[in-house]
C-alpha cells in the first residue's frame, strides 16, 4: 500500500515538474526575442526596412538553422549576423527560434 502511495506521488512530481518547465521555454522565447531581437526585426517578426533587418515571420529556415544563425551567425552574413549574437546561450537561441516558428 504504502509503496504505491509513493510511486504516485513520485509520478506527479514527475509530471509537475515537466510541466511548467515547457511553458517556461515557450514564454522566455517570447520575451528573449522582445529583448534581442525585435529592436531591428520588428515586434512580430515582420522586420525593419529602416536597419535593413529582413521579416522573420513565416520564415523558411528551420529553428536548427535560426538558432544557429543566432549563436554562430555565418561570416557571410552582414551585422551582427556575421558572427553570434553575444549573451545568446544555445537554450536560449533554441527557445527563440521556436518563436520565430510561431510568428505568422
Ligand atoms: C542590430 C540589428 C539586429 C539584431 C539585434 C538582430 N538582427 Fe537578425 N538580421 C539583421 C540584419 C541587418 C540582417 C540581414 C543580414 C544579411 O543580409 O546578411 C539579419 C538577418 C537575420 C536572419 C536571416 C533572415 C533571412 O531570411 O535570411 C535571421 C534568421 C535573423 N536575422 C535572426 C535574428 C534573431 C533571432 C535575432 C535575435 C536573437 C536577431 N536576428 C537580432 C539585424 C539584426
Amino acid at each position: 500500500m504504502k509503496s504505491k502511495v509513493i510511486v504516485g506521488i513520485a509520478v506527479l512530481a514527475a509530471l509537475t515538474a515537466s510541466l511548467p518547465r515547457r511553458s517556461w521555454a515557450a514564454h522566455d522565447g517570447a520575451s528573449l526575442y522582445k529583448s534581442k531581437c525585435a529592436g531591428c526585426h520588428g515586434a512580430s517578426g515582420e522586420g525593419k526596412p529602416k536597419v535593413k533587418a529582413p521579416a522573420l515571420k513565416g520564415t523558411a529556415l528551420t529553428t536548427d538553422q535560426l538558432a544557429q544563425q543566432i549563436t554562430k551567425g555565418a561570416a557571410s552574413s552582414k551585422a551582427p549576423h556575421n558572427k553570434g549574437l553575444s549573451g545568446v546561450q544555445e537554450e536560449q537561441a533554441k527557445a527563440i527560434a521556436e518563436f520565430i516558428k510561431t510568428l505568422k
